[in-house]
């Protein structure tokens, strides 16, 4: 789509800019990708497109959110999936909200102390293999939005995806490196269903290979004429229990008939005129957006400028706070009790912020999780999508960690999770992604556990301004809140809001993660303040932006996404 047509004055400044475009173009970057009525954007292009055709052919957002779930478990098999779990987060034209929680559940046979070893070591049985798996959420989930929010036929949403699998699909450069070398190529070639499907038996597919499915297809075709009945209790099911059983995994026929999505109600703030509509637990994405923009708010931290040393020392000194609480009070709220209001309470908050120094960096073992007495018993992806209606949806879903667990369901060509390592397998202890957690997230039979996924949508004027949210791990909680402050406080368009270089620092270990692009003299700025400066990553986030009708749609720059609009 080309983008809005300028206004005269806005041509004619053009115009007087002219020379200063032969030196240099002024800092406007990137534009985001324009278009009126619908817009999806994804991680992988197939699947962005998969959803496009569903909004043109009448589908509303929560089908085509359900159609792009379906489609990228065939085309970006790192991460799509319908043997994984996540989030959706819905809300309709008509003012209704859904959290529609599709995490996956410890089996009933999972215990407390079961990655430990005899020392009472954690050890790799979390992260790869049969015992790593939790109960998968993804096709339940699906059936709950579809049948609660959808309009169009279930089936219909799933044909894309068999298409794709049974036709096969052109391998792109990104899933070619994938595959070859590095995690993927060590994780799958443990498991020889795994090795054959993705990694063709070790010959690797090429460029532009057509890469077909055909058992994931057929897989698909059941879930199009039975529904999640077929995963959770016809012959998906029982191929994923007698596998389990032979291999040593815990997941039984009656862990997957029993497994429920649920309908939670989303967390909302405010902020500078805005309304954030967030992920509640077993999600600590939406508390942690909710606590940081607080504690930002009426620190003129902007005042500096985006990317400015100090900025970056403000968005560390947050996310430091943040996270401390996060590890220690959260978990799934069917079985601790989340202080929500506690950490969200301005009193609390304005405390917090008290303890910022604006020149100094806090080392970390200067902050603990900061309520009084909390009392007792108190590689993922992302898309966004907003269809002509003004719904929108907001999906962030995953195995975990790349490829997940490594196994292939033999005769059912679908990846498994390995979630179980969200859990604290020993509370203390650091996780896959050097999350040091605590009791609440411990693991216990039917349990979630606790995730950093933070799908969201913020309206302005009682209309969705921006809907966006990334995989990652626990620096999704912290891309999506720069990309947030990006566009609310430093006024960039939503591309540049997006491939803005960001910064992750997660309370333990005491390290300030910067992503290349942050300039060296700001990263020796931040070092004299007290930072301990890693080069980092951050997570790749999808978003839209609605405004002045028109519907805004930027990929990721750090990865190969796309916006499809119409
Ligand atoms: O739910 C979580 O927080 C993690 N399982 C997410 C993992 C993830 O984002 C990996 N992505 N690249």
């Amino acid at each position: 789509m080309t983008p809005p047509q300028k206004s005269k004055a806005a041509r004619l400044v053009s115009l007087l800019l002219l020379p200063l475009l032969l030196i240099g173009q002024p800092a406007e970057g990137r534009e985001p990708v324009y278009a009126r009525k619908g817009m999806v954007v994804t991680q992988e292009p197939l699947a962005a497109d998969v959803g496009v055709t569903v909004l043109k052919s009448g589908g509303n957002a929560v089908d085509a959110a359900v159609a792009v779930g379906f489609a990228l478990a065939v085309t970006h098999p790192a991460a799509g999936n319908i043997g994984g779990g996540g989030f959706m987060l819905i809300r309709m034209a008509d003012g209704r909200t859904s959290f529609i929680d599709f995490r996956e559940k410890a089996p009933a046979k999972a215990a407390h102390d079961m990655y430990l070893d005899s020392s009472g070591n954690p050890t790799q049985d979390s992260i790869v293999g049969w015992r790593s798996v939790g109960v998968p959420g993804t096709v339940r989930g699906f059936e709950l939005a579809h049948q609660n929010f959808g309009a169009k036929p279930w089936a219909e949403l799933v044909k894309p995806a068999i298409d794709l699998a049974a036709n096969g699909l052109p391998v792109s450069k990104s899933q070619m490196d994938s595959w070859r070398g590095g995690h993927a190529e060590n994780l799958l070639s443990r498991f020889p269903e795994s090795k054959r499907i993705f990694l063709k038996d070790g010959a690797f597919y090429d460029w532009q290979e057509i890469f077909r499915q055909p058992e994931l297809a057929r897989t698909l075709e059941r879930i199009a004429r039975l529904g999640a009945r077929d995963f959770y209790q016809g012959e998906t099911a029982h191929l994923l229990a007698n596998a389990m059983a032979a291999n040593g995994g815990l997941i039984t026929l009656a862990d997957l008939h029993d497994y429920q999505a649920v309908e939670r109600t989303p967390l909302e703030g405010d902020y500078k005129g805005y309304h954030i509509i967030t992920s509640p637990p077993p999600s600590s994405g939406g508390v942690g957006i909710l606590q940081m923009l607080a504690m930002l708010d009426g620190t003129a931290y902007e005042k500096t400028g985006a990317g400015s040393a100090e900025t970056y020392h403000y968005l560390a000194a947050v996310m430091q706070r943040y996270f401390a609480d996060r590890n220690e009070y959260l978990g799934d709220p069917d079985f601790v009790k989340n202080p929500i209001s506690a950490l969200l309470d301005p009193a609390y908050i304005q405390k917090r912020r008290a303890t910022i120094d604006p020149a100094r960096a806090t080392p970390s073992d200067q902050i603990s999780p900061g309520l009084p007495s909390a009392g007792e018993g108190t590689n993922t992806t992302h898309y966004s999508i907003v269809d002509d209606q003004g719904n929108a949806v907001s999906v962030t879903y995953t195995l975990n960690g790349g490829y997940g667990s490594g196994i292939t369901l033999p005769g059912a060509g679908f990846l498994l999770n390995n979630e179980m390592d969200d859990f604290a397998s020993k509370p203390g202890t650091p996780n896959m992604f050097g999350l040091v957690q605590g009791e609440r997230n411990s693991i216990a039979p039917g349990k979630r556990p606790l995730s950093s996924m933070t799908p969201t949508i913020i309206l302005k004027d009682d209309k969705p301004f921006l809907v966006l949210g990334a995989p990652g791990g626990p620096v999704i909680i912290t891309a999506v809140l720069q990309v947030i402050v990006n566009v609310i406080d430093f006024r960039m368009n939503l591309q540049d809001a997006v491939d803005f270089p960001r910064v992750h620092d997660q309370w333990k270990p005491d390290r300030l993660a910067v992503e290349r692009g942050v300039s060296p003299d700001t990263i020796a700025i931040l070092k004299r303040m007290g930072y301990s400066v890693d080069e980092g990553y951050s997570a790749l986030v999808e978003a839209i932006r609605i405004s002045d009708g028109w519907l805004q749609g930027a990929p990721d720059g750090r990865a190969s996404g796309k916006a499809a609009g119409y």
